[in-house]
């Protein structure tokens, strides 16, 4: 009996030695847990004003900063950052170059997980290039939404190939600031294809061009089929986004057969049977001269007698 006390008191001492060591060595790591966002607020004045008059600091909104750890929401915990008088290294996150891509993304998705536009982030191919939230956003210095730049030009220095398209002489009003890439691609990921906002590129276009979408009498079926097979998305140096200029683009589907009496499509017929010779009509619009109503057409419909079908 006496011997089985004596084992159960040098058990409980190891115990506390153990639990001493554990405290001790935790003080000499230095504080841990939050400080609180008055205690940011005076060495980081500016940082304290924007959060202020953002919508991170509305308490009104259950999920916002504001009603969590604020500033330590997203920079982690800082008492020991305060205790050292603040300085770099001093373990607070600071969204740094040095940070991943996704430990920066964590932060942020710690309440924006349900965010319907992030629905797809996981599965889109701006997280599977390492592109971070704060390459695009800046809490502490963007626009609306947070977005740096500008809704568009954010995109801009990253896709210089498309930057060129957009400046080309025929281009969607994107520079104007009439229609936004984010218009047209949801940028945080998405199920389609090069992450286009709609179930397929004609979808998209008839967003804001509906009345392209039929159903016409006389239909060109490579309009159904996809805007793209004549249109580029972004600019051209072709009119009307055209991805090459008429004949060309409609003699790359429409060269075999050709017009009445055997000619190819760029004669025409004369009124002597068999004789055939280069239309007055090829010059100016071209094909579009008896053809205008390219994207599909009811009936017998132009000034000139000429239609998209006759
Ligand atoms: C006693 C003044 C002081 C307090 C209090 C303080 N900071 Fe700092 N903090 C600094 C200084 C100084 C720097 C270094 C800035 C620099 O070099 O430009 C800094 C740097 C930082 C950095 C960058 C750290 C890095 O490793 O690069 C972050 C993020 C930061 N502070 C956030 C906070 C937050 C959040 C709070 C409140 C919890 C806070 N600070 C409280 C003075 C302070
Ligand atoms: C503690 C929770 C929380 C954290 C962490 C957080 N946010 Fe938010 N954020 C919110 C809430 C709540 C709103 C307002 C409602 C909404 O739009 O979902 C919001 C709004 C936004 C908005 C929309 C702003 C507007 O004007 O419509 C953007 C953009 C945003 N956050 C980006 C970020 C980024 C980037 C990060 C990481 C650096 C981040 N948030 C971290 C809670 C948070
Ligand atoms: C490739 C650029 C890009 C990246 C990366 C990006 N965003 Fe965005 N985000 C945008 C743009 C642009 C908007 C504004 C969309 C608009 O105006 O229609 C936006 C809007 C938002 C909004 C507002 C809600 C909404 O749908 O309008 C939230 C919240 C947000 N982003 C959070 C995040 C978070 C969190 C991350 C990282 C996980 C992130 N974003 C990464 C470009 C980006
Ligand atoms: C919603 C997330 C979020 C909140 C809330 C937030 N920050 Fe930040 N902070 C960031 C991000 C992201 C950066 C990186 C630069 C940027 O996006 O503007 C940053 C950068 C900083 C920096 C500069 C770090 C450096 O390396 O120089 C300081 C200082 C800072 N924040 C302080 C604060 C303070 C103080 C508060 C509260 C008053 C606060 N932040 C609230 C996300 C946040
Ligand atoms: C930090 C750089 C960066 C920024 C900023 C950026 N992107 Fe990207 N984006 C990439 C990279 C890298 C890829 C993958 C390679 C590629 O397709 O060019 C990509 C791919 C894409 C794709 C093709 C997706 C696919 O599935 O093939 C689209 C569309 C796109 N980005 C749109 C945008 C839009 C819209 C914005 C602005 C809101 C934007 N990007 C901002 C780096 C960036
Ligand atoms: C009017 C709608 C629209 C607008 C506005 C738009 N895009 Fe696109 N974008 C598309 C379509 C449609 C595609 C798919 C092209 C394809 O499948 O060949 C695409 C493809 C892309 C691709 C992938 C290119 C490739 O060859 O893989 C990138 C990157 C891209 N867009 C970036 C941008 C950026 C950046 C902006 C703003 C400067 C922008 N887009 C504006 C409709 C648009
Ligand atoms: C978000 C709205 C929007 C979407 C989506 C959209 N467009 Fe447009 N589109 C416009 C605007 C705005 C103009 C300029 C109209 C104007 O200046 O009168 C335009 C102009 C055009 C033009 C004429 C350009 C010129 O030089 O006159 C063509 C062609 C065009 N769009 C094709 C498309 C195609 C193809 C798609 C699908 C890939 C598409 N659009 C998707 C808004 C949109
Ligand atoms: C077979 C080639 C072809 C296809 C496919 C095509 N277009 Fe066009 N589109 C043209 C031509 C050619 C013009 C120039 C017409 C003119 O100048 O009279 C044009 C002009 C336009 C214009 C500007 C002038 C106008 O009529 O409003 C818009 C917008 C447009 N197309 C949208 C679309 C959309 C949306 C789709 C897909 C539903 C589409 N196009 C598919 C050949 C095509
Ligand atoms: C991507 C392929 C493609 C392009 C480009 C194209 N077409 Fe067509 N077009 C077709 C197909 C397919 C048909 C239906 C079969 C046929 O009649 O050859 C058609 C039919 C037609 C018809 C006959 C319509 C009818 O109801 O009989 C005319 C006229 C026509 N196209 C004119 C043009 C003109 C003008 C252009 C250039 C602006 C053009 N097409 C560009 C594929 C194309
Ligand atoms: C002077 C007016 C005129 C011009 C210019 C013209 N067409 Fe036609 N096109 C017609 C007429 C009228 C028909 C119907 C009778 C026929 O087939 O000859 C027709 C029919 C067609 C058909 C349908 C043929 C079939 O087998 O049903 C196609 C495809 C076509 N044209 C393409 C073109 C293309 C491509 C161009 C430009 C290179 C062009 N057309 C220029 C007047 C014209």
């Amino acid at each position: 009996m006496k011997k089985a006390v004596s084992l159960f008191s040098v058990a409980l001492v190891f115990l506390f030695t153990l639990l001493f060591i554990g405290i001790s060595q935790q003080s000499a790591k230095g504080s841990t847990g939050y400080a609180g966002v008055d205690a940011c607020k005076g060495c980081h004045e500016a940082y304290y004003d924007n959060y202020a008059r953002s919508v991170h600091s509305k308490k009104a909104i259950p999920g916002s900063p504001a009603n969590r750890q604020a500033c330590e929401s997203c920079h982690g915990e800082g008492a020991a950052h305060v205790e050292k008088g603040g300085g770099r290294g001093t373990g607070i996150f600071a969204f740094s170059k040095k940070d991943t891509a996704k430990e920066k993304a964590a932060k942020c998705l710690a309440c924006h997980e349900e965010t319907k536009t992030l629905a797809f982030w996981n599965s889109g191919k701006h997280k599977a290039e390492d592109v971070s939230c704060d390459d695009c956003h800046s809490i502490h210095s963007g626009g609306a939404k947070f977005v740096k730049a500008g809704r568009s030009e954010v995109c801009l220095p990253c896709h210089k190939d498309i930057r060129a398209m957009v400046r080309k002489q025929s281009h969607h009003p994107i520079l104007e600031g009439k229609v936004g890439c984010a218009d047209c691609h949801e940028a945080h990921g998405e199920l389609s294809d090069k992450l286009i906002k709609a179930d397929s590129i004609n979808e998209l276009c008839y967003k804001c061009h509906a009345e392209k979408r039929g159903p016409y009498m006389n239909e060109h079926p490579p309009v159904e089929e996809n805007c793209l097979n004549c249109h580029n998305p972004h600019g051209s140096n072709h009119d009307r986004l055209l991805t090459d200029r008429v004949p060309v683009l409609c003699e790359q589907c429409h060269e075999d057969g050709g017009h009445m009496g055997g000619a190819p499509f760029t004669k025409f017929a004369t009124n002597a049977p068999g004789i055939t010779t280069s239309s007055v009509f090829m010059v100016g619009r071209s094909c579009l001269n008896c053809h205008p109503s390219i994207h599909g057409s009811n009936g017998l419909q132009t000034a000139n007698g000429c239609s998209f079908r006759q």
